[in-house]
């Protein structure tokens, strides 16, 4: 179906911002655009047909559910649990977590009265649990991992994977020792949009792409995470000495428990918070699934400096086997999240839900700019000569494709059913240790780069990176 501009921004309920912001202008308004409105994906259709999650029949093949437990329900965790409920093949049967509020806020998630803890341990203890969804701050990933594979789990979770190298070093080694699932948890991965962007890059139709850019940039404090503090919180409320088991020993502070991306003891600031996703989608797309070899940063800490140990802008140039990836992400601007990938045939633009495909005019033409200094008898001769030798009539490039995920599309839900999926069938996720491993270690590359103020290399002998 061949759409203007007007009538995909309908379709798609898009505004005219997000629309132009598709493409960079790659697709300008009025422009003809052939539009696709992808299939759902099948935890959506599921969810149409049973009315899924706790009260879902389940659509796995044995008809089992996959029990899972949730260890951290703060922000992150919650959304989790939401998205689980569309998911008919999972059913949660307890929490763990170190704050009382959000101990009652994952049962409200979930919707369904289900057991919360502090001690997350002892939900690894119960043998009726097949699975763990791990959402705590990303220092604490290591340890809650290790334990649960320990305690014979399969195990989604959160991005970015390790808090350092050595932590997602340990984490892949364990993984594969207890023969164990274990799904990342960047779920543009598991996108519809993100698999139709991956097939027609396989597909060659980009031509040659060597060029590969991201940004991730937005000028809220929300973004930045200047959380509000809830008013209850205090030592009485929160566990402050679990938090700080994996961190230096310091007095109670809550801008640290509930801000703890902006400190290096417990996040690893814009790299693990958002170049991961950016990384993790191309990874999915192009296929190449690697470290890269060199990685150089630079920016700047000026808008939200308030004591945080991170930059709120970091640029970063990475060295992929045969493509260069150029990443940014600025807490200052407002200019959104698009993947754009660079191809001698055809520009692939992934924003959000939407993929915008635009080819490249690569029709022969005669020479133009150079000839400004030829007389006009040289130019004359030129132009009779290229013409005779080119006399097929040119060729205009093919129509600018557009596809969307239908709307209420959450690609959460689906990356949750893949993991249950994986639980049930013992089949491989993509998203499996190695390549989250990657995602993160080009994370930390970046602020190694930025931090050392050098290039950072990947030394795959040692598995470290190097100055
Ligand atoms: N995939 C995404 O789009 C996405 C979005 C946001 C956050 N995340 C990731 O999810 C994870 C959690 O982030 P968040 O925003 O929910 O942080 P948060 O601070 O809101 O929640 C983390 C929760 O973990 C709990 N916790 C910490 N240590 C624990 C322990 N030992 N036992 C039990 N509970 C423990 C804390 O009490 C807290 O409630 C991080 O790794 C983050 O990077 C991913």
């Amino acid at each position: 179906m061949t759409l203007h501009a007007e009538d995909l921004m309908n379709m798609h309920s898009i505004t005219r911002r997000d629309f132009v912001r598709l493409g960079a202008g790659a697709v300008a308004a009025g422009a003809a655009v052939k539009a696709t409105l992808l299939e759902p994906s099948t935890a959506m259709a599921a969810q149409t047909v049973t009315g899924g999650g706790a009260g879902g029949a389940g659509e796995s093949t044995t008809g089992r559910k996959i029990r899972f437990v949730s260890i951290g329900t703060g922000i992150r965790g919650c959304d989790l649990l939401r998205a689980a409920r569309q998911v008919p093949t999972g059913v949660c049967v307890g929490t763990a977590d170190l704050y009382e509020m959000h101990r009652r806020a994952g049962k409200e998630a979930w919707g369904v009265e289900i057991p919360t803890t502090r001690d997350y341990r002892t939900l690894l203890d119960r043998k009726d649990v097949d699975a763990v969804i791990v959402a705590v701050a990303d220092f604490q990933h290591r340890r809650v991992v290790l334990d649960a594979v320990a305690a014979g789990k399969d195990v989604y979770c959160e991005k970015p994977m390790s808090h350092s190298v050595a932590d997602g070093q340990a984490m892949v080694e364990a993984v594969r020792a207890g023969k164990r699932i274990f799904q990342a948890g960047s779920q543009r991965v598991s996108n519809i949009v993100y698999k139709k962007a991956a097939e027609i890059y396989a597909s060659g139709r980009l031509g040659e792409v060597h060029l590969i850019e991201g940004h991730s940039d937005r000028n809220t404090p929300s973004g930045a995470w200047v959380y509000p503090i809830p008013p209850d919180a205090s030592p009485e409320t929160i566990d402050w000495e679990g938090f700080l088991r994996d961190a230096p020993s310091r007095p109670f502070d809550a801008a640290r428990f509930f801000r703890w991306r902006c400190f290096a003891d417990y996040g690893e600031g814009v790299a693990g918070d958002l170049f991961v996703h950016l990384l993790s989608g191309i990874q999915c797309i192009s296929g190449i699934n690697a470290v890269p070899s060199r990685a150089y940063s630079t920016g700047s800490l000026t808008h939200f400096n308030d004591g945080r140990d991170f930059p709120d802008l970091l640029a970063t140039l990475y060295d992929y086997p045969g493509v260069t990836v150029n990443l940014h992400c600025n807490q200052n601007n407002a200019a959104g999240e698009p993947i754009i990938f660079y191809g001698s045939e055809a520009t692939m633009v992934i924003n959000g839900n939407t993929l915008t495909v635009t080819p490249q005019d690569t029709s022969p033409q005669p020479e133009g700019y150079s000839l400004n200094g030829w007389t006009a008898a040289a130019k004359q001769q030129y132009l009779d000569e290229w013409h005779a030798a080119h006399p097929a009539p040119p060729t205009t490039p093919g129509e600018v494709e557009s596809y969307a995920a239908p709307q209420g599309y959450n690609d959460t839900a689906d990356h949750i059913a893949n993991f249950f999926r994986a639980v049930e069938t013992r089949e491989h996720v993509v998203e499996d240790e190695v390549f989250g491993n990657n995602a993160a270690i080009a994370c930390h590359q970046a602020n190694y780069s930025y931090f050392h103020r050098t290039v950072a290399t990947w030394d795959a002998a040692t598995k470290t990176i190097k100055g």
